[in-house]
């Protein structure tokens, strides 16, 4: 086994693949493109998910990248594990190759052992593998062509070695590669240990064989809603911090040269001997891993916030800063270890160096603010545990703990251990019924009126995709070329319900084979317009995406009965796209002006692009 640094373990991977013909392809942001699923980006083939899906080019079939990931919501979360496991992360790298219909499983398996053994130089009989239950394919490459021990390749289920990236979306059956902790246990046991899921083992690499397209959550995972992908692919991710720990020879990945000296940086600042730093190691751990997250959050312009993305950036050092008053910190202390993470990375990921001064202001700025918070709201919460004691009682009630935490911000964790240390409890059942009561009141509950409605559009467009009206990809959306279009109706849905024909003065969705309208996204309003029959009109105030391939127009029928089957011409309002066009253009002078005038790191954030007016969201740590 070859020694080597985490930097250079990155570089022989990607460099590795490079010779193989793949494109080296820079990381993407944490923030998806456009991919309203997704909260943060959790994997490496995230920004390749259209490429998958057959939705989008690229002109290279192979790729390479080390990716930055978050998991800390959604189907991969790994936030709770932070701290006590020694190998989960809120932020982590994914080293990953990619073949967009390019080679399948034979390659993928050939170049994963040959960069494991020769490149980093992993004993042969140090590793083992799984395959997917009914995949004699991979089975047969790993026995073959390979030629490695059939006592070391367990076939899985489903649970370990079918991926998918969300409840929908592209997704296949995988082949992993473990580090086996203990080969003195012997080869005999391998199978079972493995199928046992035992921590023998640990898994590197998972080679994702992408094959199916999951249009609808599947749960029992029947199968029965897969469909095939226009070209099979590869999709692999590693995470760089444990194949670091192998190479390295340590325990945890906390032990690697990736995070040592981040705890190293916490310790300068503690005073504590290793023997004391080793004795509180979690502390130690969860700042570690926050304050990755934040510096790199902050960096693609995710700044601390009350909501959405924002909120986990906030809640990360929020945390990394309670962890850090267990150690005995009472002052802002994130930014100097945060220096240090900009350091370790900044080689690698120079958006990190150009943009330190910002993400250190904003890391402060939040330990500022929340140590505010957290004096408010322990003041309130000493005076109700006074009452509590006053009364000669011991539990504090549900809601006004959940006061204390919606009110206040002061999180529930806190509550519980002041609440510990005075000898009282939390009525945590009460706790969680104020916080549901508190998401209905608000609007949470409305949810399953929508997914209704989703049904509702996905039976329209597969009634229309079974009568031959649409195409596999659904309606053809082109608002790029003529504001005009003559097409025919092919659905109108009144009330929620599919309808043969509206009368004047119904409101309407109208659905078009063919649509010059636009569609809301990335802040541009939608276009309006009419559509036009023989002996009828439809104001259009609204178009709607409601579902993938499905576009339906909304609005009144101002003259006559249209019907379905009837001619229809559509007409986009053109002088009110010709205003939108140019509040559009607006938006990226002014982005740029202000990259000009207040630094690099300014990036946009969300935007309004009406026909009468802009609004332009970004990032910046001060006022303007
Ligand atoms: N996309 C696969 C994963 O995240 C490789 O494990």
């Amino acid at each position: 086994m070859k020694w080597m640094t985490s930097a250079e373990a990155r570089e022989a991977f990607l460099d590795f693949f490079e010779e193989m013909g793949h494109r080296r392809v820079p990381s993407s942001s944490l923030v998806p493109g456009n991919d309203p699923t997704l909260l943060f980006t959790n994997a490496g083939m995230v920004q390749f998910k259209d490429v998958f899906l057959g939705l989008d080019k690229r002109d290279y079939p192979r790729a390479t990248t080390s990716q930055k990931c978050m998991r800390v919501s959604g189907k991969h979360n790994d936030l709770e594990n932070v701290g006590p496991s020694p190998r989960h992360h809120t932020f982590f790298e994914m080293l990953g190759n990619f073949s967009f219909g390019d080679y399948f499983k034979r390659d993928a398996i050939r170049y994963a052992y040959e960069l494991l053994t020769k490149v980093y130089g992993l004993p042969e009989n140090r590793l083992a593998f799984t395959v997917y239950e009914n995949d004699d394919e991979a089975y047969n490459v790993w026995i073959n062509d390979i030629g490695v021990d059939p006592k070391r390749v367990a076939r899985m289920g489903s649970k370990t070695n079918f991926w998918q990236m969300a409840d929908t979306g592209p997704c296949g059956p995988t082949s992993e590669i473990h580090w086996d902790k203990t080969p003195e246990a012997g080869v005999e046991t391998i199978i079972p240990l493995m199928q046992a899921e035992d921590d023998r083992f640990l898994e590197l690499w998972n080679l994702v064989f992408m094959q199916y397209n999951r249009t609808q959550p599947d749960p029992a995972h029947t199968g029965q809603f897969d469909e095939q992908l226009p070209a099979p692919g590869v999709d692999t991710g590693m995470g760089l911090e444990r194949v670091v720990s192998v190479i390295q020879g340590v325990k945890a990945n906390y032990e690697t040269d990736l995070f040592m000296p981040i705890i190293e940086a916490t310790q300068r600042l503690t005073g504590h001997t290793d023997a004391e730093r080793d004795a509180n190691i979690v502390p130690y751990r969860v700042i570690a891993d926050h304050i990755r997250a934040a510096v790199f959050l902050i960096a693609d312009g995710v700044l601390p916030g009350p909501k959405g993305r924002n909120s986990v950036c906030r809640l990360v050092i929020r945390r990394a800063a309670r962890f850090g008053a267990k150690l005995g910190f009472n002052e802002p202390f994130l930014a100097t270890v945060a220096d240090t993470v900009i350091d370790v990375m900044g080689g690698h990921y120079a958006e990190l160096v150009e943009r330190a001064d910002a993400i250190k202001r904003a890391i402060t700025k939040e330990e500022i603010y929340f140590r505010r918070t957290l004096d408010r709201g322990l003041a309130e919460l000493n005076e109700m545990l006074d009452d509590l004691q006053s009364r000669g009682e011991t539990q504090l009630v549900g809601d006004r703990a959940f006061y204390l935490k919606a009110t206040l911000g002061l999180p529930l964790e806190v509550i519980q251990d002041v609440a510990e240390e005075r000898g009282a409890t939390v009525d945590l059942d009460g706790f969680r019924r104020a916080e549901e009561q508190h998401a209905l009141d608000s609007g949470g509950g409305k949810a399953m009126g929508k997914l209704e409605a989703v049904d509702l559009y996905n039976a329209v467009l597969s009634q229309l995709k079974d009568e031959g009206k649409l195409g596999e990809s659904g309606v053809v959306y082109d608002p790029y070329g003529d504001t005009t279009m003559d097409d025919r109706v092919l659905a109108l849905i009144v009330d929620g319900q599919r309808v043969e024909r509206a009368m004047t003065g119904d409101r309407v969705e109208v659905v078009l084979g063919y649509t010059p309208f636009y569609v809301e996204a990335g802040g541009q309003v939608s276009d309006t317009g009419r559509i036009i029959g023989d002996s009828w009109e439809l104001a259009v105030e609204d178009v709607r995406r409601p579902v993938g391939g499905l576009v339906v127009h909304l609005g009144e029928v101002v003259a006559g009965t249209p019907r379905e089957g009837d001619d229809a011409r559509a007409e986009v309002d053109a002088e009110r796209r010709a205003a939108i066009t140019r509040n559009h253009t607006g938006t990226h002078l002014l982005h740029a002006a202000l990259r000009h005038r207040l630094g690099n790191h300014v990036q946009q954030r969300g935007s309004l692009v009406a026909p009468d007016r802009l609004r332009f969201d970004f990032t910046h740590d001060a006022r303007v």
